[in-house]
């Protein structure tokens, strides 16, 4: 998944394309690139790595027409060479997606004499527009996507045409109109600042954008005319309040993102009731941190509502064939709502005549059009890679989602609750010293989160933060699976973080602490339990948490192992805000 912007017009097409690539690199960098038509002649240049690097090649550009690229590699290394735009004579193209059937149309082309440059699936496109092109680029690119199998979102521009060509399929893509041009995009904010009006492209469009108007064919290639919306992307820069980075700055807004979530919940209760009346079973899917707030939902569902509730991740849900009629609900939990697998698993969840809740921190996204309810976080922009507040805001949206399938009492008293939370947040946040069991974990062969029941959720969740940003290895595990096999891998070298905030199972998950003392392995413990506190302190490093109602205490606990990732990733040295091989936005498969 790769940020592409495209731009035509009388203004400076570099100075645009340059801008928007700096806006669209939560989608990817692993490189950046651009192509112009200057005098009638495509120039392209790309660089491997930030949009920084690029920014010296596009000095002295003078062009009106562009399209730029930031990668996130899928096929291909990443490298000068893979970076788009692709160029095949005088075409050039942008790819947002994965063409599945690229190695037999490559294999055809190269029949056919073509050379390819990259080894990435997107050149096949550039070299199809130019077999394709018979004098005119939008026809060319119709009869191009007509053989593609998979997902795209395509920005082409060819030598002797003064218009950008551009296509979607199941990737997003919009269009924007400005006062002195017209700009194409994979989102809005690749075009905060630049339009205050959009329309938003559906699966099988066919665009041509001229600096003087824009014309849209369907699937059928028909002409037509889509909804223009205004452009709500604020093109204010975030700024980092003092802090040396965003994970730093959003984990502590993590008590705004919990109060302004419950806050929102009220405008939603009655449709989501609505909604909901009937319903018999619930699926929950998302994926990666997501996925774990969906975790800690199903077991909202099934205390507070007693209605059977699954997750599956949205990769897996998605092929299972699964087993959904009408009275089947399935909540989709997305902070960007974009998540190609998400998306895709809601639309399939649809056509099995389901109702889906889309829990998202991205208001007007794929996931949202589509779904039947959105049920909002108001997390607030997340800027770094790393999940934090937009996750406690999922968990808090998913409580009162569960409270509400409960009915009004229920919800009334679990209102109450969550309202207490952000005081709590606060302090915790205020308290938290992860300082010296990070440096703990920095120097770990390996990091073992265990924890029972809501506590092994958020295990999973720390595990995953500290791998993502940290490249610590490590696993979340449930601390009854310990000595099923995960035991064998501790020694002096590894650590293991054992979070216990359940009362009732405190006694369990103490044996684990236990076990791995007794096997050499190093240990903590994150608790809000005064007992458990008393029999490890001073023996073991021990986090203690403020108190709090046993089924919101992953709040706390998650504030917790997001800390103790942030401040080993910092030991570290790592680029916290965008670790290696990652995005934001995952819009591909
Ligand atoms: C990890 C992280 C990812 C995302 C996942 C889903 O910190 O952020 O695991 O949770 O890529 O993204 P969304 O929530 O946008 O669907």
């Amino acid at each position: 998944m790769c940020g592409i912007i495209g731009y035509i017009g009388g203004g400076d097409a570099a100075e645009i394309i340059l801008g928007g690539l700096k806006r669209l690199e939560y989608r990817g960098y692993d490189s950046a690139g651009a192509a112009f038509l200057a005098d009638g002649k495509l120039q392209v240049m790309k660089k491997q790595g930030r949009v920084e690097k690029l920014s010296p090649l596009l000095k002295g550009v003078d062009a009106r027409v562009g399209i730029g690229h930031t990668r996130w590699a899928t096929h291909g290394v990443p490298s000068d060479i893979n970076a788009h735009p692709h160029r095949a004579g005088g075409f050039a193209v942008v790819h947002n997606g994965i063409i599945e059937n690229y190695a037999e149309l490559k294999a055809e082309l190269i029949l056919g004499g073509a050379k390819f440059l990259s080894d990435t699936d997107s050149e096949v496109v550039a070299h199809l527009l130019q077999k394709n092109y018979n004098g005119d680029l939008v026809f060319a690119l119709r009869e191009t996507v007509k053989v593609l199998k998979g997902s795209y979102a395509l920005m082409a521009i060819c030598e002797g045409e003064n218009r950008i060509a551009v296509a979607r399929h199941k990737s997003p893509l919009i269009i924007g109109y400005g006062a002195d041009g017209n700009f194409c995009a994979s989102d809005e904010p690749a075009l905060a600042g630049l339009c205050n009006t959009i329309t938003i492209l559906e699966d099988g469009d066919i665009a041509e954008i001229t600096s003087g108007g824009v014309k849209i064919f369907d699937k059928f290639f028909k002409p037509v005319s889509r909804l223009k919306e205004p452009n709500l992307a604020v093109s204010a820069s975030l700024g980092l309040d003092g802090c040396p980075h965003y994970m730093l700055k959003e984990l502590r807004e993590t008590p705004l993102s919990v109060e302004a979530t419950a806050r929102a919940f009220g405008g939603v209760k009655d449709s989501l009731r609505k909604e909901l009346d009937g319903i018999e079973r619930i699926i929950l899917t998302g994926c990666g941190t997501a996925y774990h707030a969906a975790l800690i939902g199903k077991r909202y569902i099934e205390c507070f509502a007693r209605i059977p509730a699954e997750c599956e991740t949205a990769g897996e849900f998605r092929y299972k064939n699964p087993v959904i009629n009408n009275k089947t609900a399935v909540i989709a939990v997305s902070q960007s709502g974009e998540t190609a697998d998400t998306v895709e698993a809601a639309r399939l969840a649809l056509s099995l005549g389901a109702k889906v809740i889309a829990v998202t921190n991205s208001h007007r996204s794929e996931l949202t059009r589509l779904a039947t309810v959105v049920v909002p976080v108001a997390a607030g922009p997340e800027i770094c890679v790393a999940a934090t507040k937009s996750y406690t805001g999922q968990i808090a949206a998913l409580y009162l989602t569960a409270a509400v399938l409960a009915g009004e009492s229920v919800y009334s008293e679990c209102a109450e609750k969550i309202e207490k939370i952000p005081a709590l947040l606060t302090r915790t946040l205020e308290d938290l010293d992860m300082r010296s069991l990070a440096h703990i974990c920095a120097s770990s062969s390996g990091v073992y989160f265990l924890g029972r029941d809501l506590d092994y959720a958020v295990a999973l969740e720390g595990s995953l933060k500290l791998k993502e940003i940290s490249y610590v290895p490590g696993e979340g595990y449930p601390s009854g699976e310990l000595k099923h096999g995960t035991l064998a891998l501790i020694d002096v070298n590894t650590t293991s973080v054992v979070i216990i905030t359940d009362e009732g199972l405190a006694g369990k998950s103490e044996n684990a602490v236990e076990q791995v003392l007794s096997r050499g392995g190093k240990v903590a413990v994150i608790t809000n339990i005064a007992e458990v506190e008393e029999r490890f302190s001073g023996k073991l490093p021990v986090t203690y948490l403020p108190k709090c109602d046993k089924l919101l205490s992953p709040l706390l606990s998650a504030v917790a192992v997001q800390m103790l990732a942030y401040k080993a990733a910092a030991v570290l040295g790592r680029e916290i805000d965008k670790p290696r091989n990652l995005a934001k936005s995952v819009t591909v498969e």
